[in-house]
C-alpha cells in the first residue's frame, strides 16, 4: 500500500499542516492581548511588522521547497500542500501590509505615495503583494481550467515574488546582513534544483 493514501493527506497531513502554518498567526494573536505570556515588547508595532514579515518569507520558502522536495524525494503528495501554503504566504503578507498601512502610517496617504516611490524596499514589497494577489486568486480549479497552459507560466512568477521578498528583506536591513543573506541562500539552493532538474528533463527529451 502507498504511504500515505490520498485519504491520510486529505484527512490528516493536510489539517496538521493546516494548523502548523496558522501558528505564527495564534502566536501573534495571543501576544497582542498579552495572553499565555506572551508580549510584543516596547515597539508593538514593528515587531508585528517584523515577527508577519519573517512568516511570510518562510512559508513563501516552504511554498518554494515543495517542488524540488518532490522531485528529489518521490513523494507526489507534497505537490498537493502548495496551494495551502501559497495562501498562507499571501494572508500574512496581507497582515504584514495592512499593519503597515493603518497602525504604522495611520492611513495617511501621502506618507504612504511617498514611502513607496522614495523607499525601494516599500516598492519592492508593493510589487511582490501585487503578484501574490494575482497567484491567489488564479490559484482555484477553475481559473487553472480557464487558463490551461498559460495557468503554469503565470505560476511561475512565485519565482519573481521569491526575488523580490529576498531584495525586500536585504533592503531594509541598515547593518546585519547576514539574516537576509542566508534567506537569498536557500532562495537560490530551491530555484537551484529547480534549473538542475529542468536541465536534466531538456537532456532527455534531446536523447530521445
Ligand atoms: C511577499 C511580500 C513580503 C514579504 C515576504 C515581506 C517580508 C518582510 C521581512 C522578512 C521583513 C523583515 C523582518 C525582520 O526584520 O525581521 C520585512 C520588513 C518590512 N516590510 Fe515587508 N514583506 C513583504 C511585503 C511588504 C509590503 C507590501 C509592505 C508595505 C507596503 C512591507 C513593509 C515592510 C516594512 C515597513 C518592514 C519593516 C522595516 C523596518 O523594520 O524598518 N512589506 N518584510
Amino acid at each position: 500500500m502507498n504511504f500515505p493514501t490520498t485519504r491520510q493527506v486529505r484527512w490528516l497531513i493536510k489539517p496538521v499542516w493546516f494548523l502548523a502554518c496558522l501558528a505564527p498567526f495564534v502566536w501573534l494573536t495571543l501576544a497582542v492581548f498579552g495572553l499565555a505570556g506572551l508580549s510584543l515588547g516596547a515597539d508593538p508595532i514593528e515587531e508585528t511588522q517584523d515577527f508577519i514579515g519573517i512568516w511570510a518569507l518562510r512559508l513563501l520558502l516552504v511554498t518554494l521547497a515543495l517542488t524540488p522536495l518532490r522531485l528529489l524525494t518521490g513523494q507526489v503528495w507534497l505537490i498537493q500542500l502548495r496551494r495551502m501554503t501559497g495562501l498562507y504566504v499571501l494572508f500574512y503578507v496581507s497582515i504584514h501590509f495592512l499593519n503597515y498601512l493603518i497602525p504604522d502610517q495611520g492611513l495617511d496617504l501621502g506618507a504612504i505615495t511617498e514611502d513607496i516611490v522614495e523607499r525601494s524596499f516599500i516598492t519592492l514589497g508593493i510589487a511582490a503583494l501585487t503578484c501574490l494577489i494575482v497567484l491567489g486568486i488564479t490559484s482555484t480549479h477553475g481559473w487553472r481550467r480557464r487558463l490551461g497552459r498559460r495557468w503554469q507560466k503565470l505560476h511561475r512568477l512565485v519565482y519573481a515574488i521569491g526575488i523580490l521578498a529576498c531584495t525586500h528583506f536585504w533592503w531594509q536591513v541598515k547593518l546585519d546582513t547576514l539574516e537576509p543573506t542566508i534567506y537569498a541562500g536557500i532562495l537560490a539552493v530551491l530555484l537551484g534544483v529547480r534549473v538542475y532538474f529542468r536541465l536534466i528533463k531538456n537532456r532527455k527529451a534531446q536523447q530521445s
